[in-house]
């Protein structure tokens, strides 16, 4: 009998991709890149699991032809790369990869803080390009962190860890979330709830961690950074288009916050140009659970989700982290 295919649309760890070789014909793509609407369908047509990145946008029409798919298992925790409706409309489950990197995230969200906060990369591009002639008492002057307030939009899993950071550096934690976490959450992270206008207004430094919906497109535009302290810090790990990253631009150039830190961006991987040319803004790509552990253990999770679904692996027929479970029960 021939085995079911599985393909996996970006280069994973070769050691947990071979997890899958005794069970799957593995199609297993060796480059990095970014695949059309054609392309995807194309390569979904025929195979019977898919294990697809950030970048890989499965909706409808991706899943058109695809008649013997039964699982997307995405590399993420986010999954706005997945028109979950339209997978569960066609029987197929999903899934993405959470709690495996909430610490990683959290270090790299304290990370970004601290690096704009205290201006650690724009000074290293000086010292490289040889500027660094004199030492000026007054010169790289940056806002510290402890003491301050931190503000965090967004509080999920990765939220709280980014909070429960913040007792060491003796930072008063303020954040604003759709709804407002149990008292025991709240005073294990040692945070309180603030209403948005209250959060962009008292915040020192802002950490942005709220999954990307409709709703949340542009959360943080012109009038939002309008109500932000002229020295706060903003933060986005969370999905570039959550900020409007224009009219971020105009704001750091005009000196009306501080300084910024970006991990993601509005159509990344390009980035805003103006946002480029700035020095007050840190940026880096997209990389805030890329620590080793952390990546082996999402494409390990991704792994054994399709393994499950095929009845193999740890968790054989009861994948470990579907996002649309109900699948399973009405293929009974
Ligand atoms: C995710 O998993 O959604 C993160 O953005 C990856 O860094």
């Amino acid at each position: 009998m021939s085995k079911p295919k599985v393909w996996v649309s970006r280069p994973l760890f070769a050691d947990i991709v071979a997890r899958l070789e005794p069970y799957f014909e593995v199609h297993a793509e060796t480059d990095e890149r970014a695949y059309s609407a054609v392309e995807l369908r194309e390569r979904l047509a025929d195979v019977d699991a898919a294990i697809v990145g950030l970048s890989d946008r499965i909706d409808s029409d991706a899943i058109a032809a695809a008649k013997h798919l039964k699982i997307v298992a995405n590399t993420g925790v986010g999954y706005n790369n997945l028109d979950l409706d339209a997978l569960t409309a066609a029987g197929i489950a999903a899934s993405n990869t959470p709690d495996v990197l909430t610490e990683s995230v959290a270090d790299f969200a304290w990370a970004l803080m601290l690096g704009a906060a205290r201006r650690i990369s724009a000074s290293e591009r000086w010292l490289r390009a040889g500027q660094w002639k004199t030492s000026r008492f007054d010169g790289w002057l940056g806002a510290d962190v402890h003491g301050s307030t931190l503000g965090i939009l967004g509080m999920g899993r990765i939220g709280q860890a980014i909070a429960r950071r913040a007792s060491g550096f003796r930072t008063k934690v303020i954040y604003h979330n759709r709804s407002r976490l149990p008292a025991d959450v709240e005073r294990e992270c040692g945070a309180n709830y603030v209403d948005k206008d209250t959060l962009l207004a008292q915040s020192d430094h802002l950490i942005l961690v709220l999954p990307f919906t409709a709703a949340n497109r542009h959360a943080i535009g012109e009038a939002e950074l309008a109500r932000m302290k002229k020295t706060a810090v903003l933060v986005n790990i969370a999905r570039g288009g959550i900020v409007d990253d224009a009219a971020l631009a105009r704001v750091l150039a005009a000196g009306d916050i501080a300084a910024a830190a970006l991990d993601v961006y509005e159509g990344e991987p390009v980035v805003n140009p103006a946002l480029l040319a700035l020095d007050n803004v840190l940026l880096t790509p997209h990389i805030a659970s890329a620590s080793i552990d952390t990546r082996r253990a999402m494409a390990m999770l991704a792994v054994d989700n399709v393994l499950a679904l095929f009845g193999h692996g740890p968790h054989a027929d009861h994948p470990p982290t579907l996002l649309n479970p109900g699948v399973l029960a009405s293929a009974g």
